[in-house]
């Protein structure tokens, strides 16, 4: 009898231990799938904030550019057209002054002609500049070999541009975001790498839209520059960011730079 009791004793005993373990067990669980949980979301909230805050930036950095572009094409506009349509104004009025010699007579209009050429062709520069006349009408292959010949006549570095895309299906407003990138690109080449060959290639990697992009100027170090980069990084960023693409740069002291971006 006494010994059946005993049994029973070290069963409960037995039956209590092994619900307590797994008590432990579960709660240990419990505890670290809370845990990790809250660190998850943790990770993940912070990526949002990084990710509200790299939108931030391009957004700043976008009307920014706004900025100087409204900047420079007003004082474009003030210093090439304004002032000299305000010379023609007052050569004009003076052809109502009474007795002019025909002398004086021929130098005002002389001086209306000239300064009204020279309007023109400053107006037709400025609207080039602002959207290139061979990109509305033959699109964004033919401007970019019109840049790249402009930059090969004028500023002395060879420019090679080489594309297997057709870019006639992409909107006009992606193909302008390839243009302004490029330009970019190429003044930074010459502005900072002082490059004396460039290379531009277009070309279809791992089933994406790629431009692949490399000068032999004097580089820059990544580490230092990624700090302080310019507004013309940035723009480059965000128009990548509107392609839906992604870009890589390299450079390094004395490599030149090499840089692919997809759209
Ligand atoms: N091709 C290059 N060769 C050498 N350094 C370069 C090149 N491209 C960019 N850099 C470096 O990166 C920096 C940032 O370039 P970014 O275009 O953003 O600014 P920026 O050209 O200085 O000014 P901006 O806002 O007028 O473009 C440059 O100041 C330069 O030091
Ligand atoms: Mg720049």
């Amino acid at each position: 009898m006494e010994v059946t009791q005993l049994a029973v004793d070290q069963i409960i005993k037995a039956f209590l231990f092994i619900l307590f373990a797994f008590f432990s067990v579960f709660l240990t669980l419990a505890l670290f799938f809370y845990f990790s949980r809250k660190k998850i979301v943790k990770i993940a909230v912070e990526k949002k904030n990084q990710e509200i805050h790299y939108q931030k930036e391009i957004l700043q950095s976008v009307i920014q550019t706004q900025e100087d572009e409204r900047m420079r094409i007003a004082q474009d506009l003030h210093d090439d057209i304004s002032s000299k349509l305000n010379i023609v104004s007052l050569n004009t009025h003076l052809l109502k002054t009474p007795n002019l010699s025909e002398s004086e007579y021929n130098e005002i209009i002389d001086n209306v002609v000239n300064l009204t050429a020279k309007a023109l062709e400053n107006s037709r520069r400025i609207a080039h500049d602002l959207l290139p006349p061979v990109f509305e009408k033959f699109g964004l292959h033919a401007a970019i070999e019109e840049l790249v010949n402009e930059f090969s006549s004028a500023k002395n570095v060879q420019v090679k541009y080489t594309n297997s895309l057709d870019f006639s299906y992409l909107e006009v407003n992606y193909q302008l975001h390839i243009f302004r990138i490029l330009q970019e690109l190429l003044n930074n080449s010459i502005r900072h790498g002082k490059a004396s060959e460039i290379s531009i290639n277009f070309v279809e990697n791992n089933s994406k839209n790629t431009c692949f992009y490399s000068d032999n100027g004097v580089g820059f170090d990544m580490k230092s520059t990624n700090k302080k980069r310019g507004i013309g990084m940035q723009n480059i960023d965000s128009r990548v960011n509107f392609l839906g693409g992604k870009i890589n740069i390299h450079s390094e002291i004395n490599k030149g730079v090499q840089i692919d971006f997809n759209f």
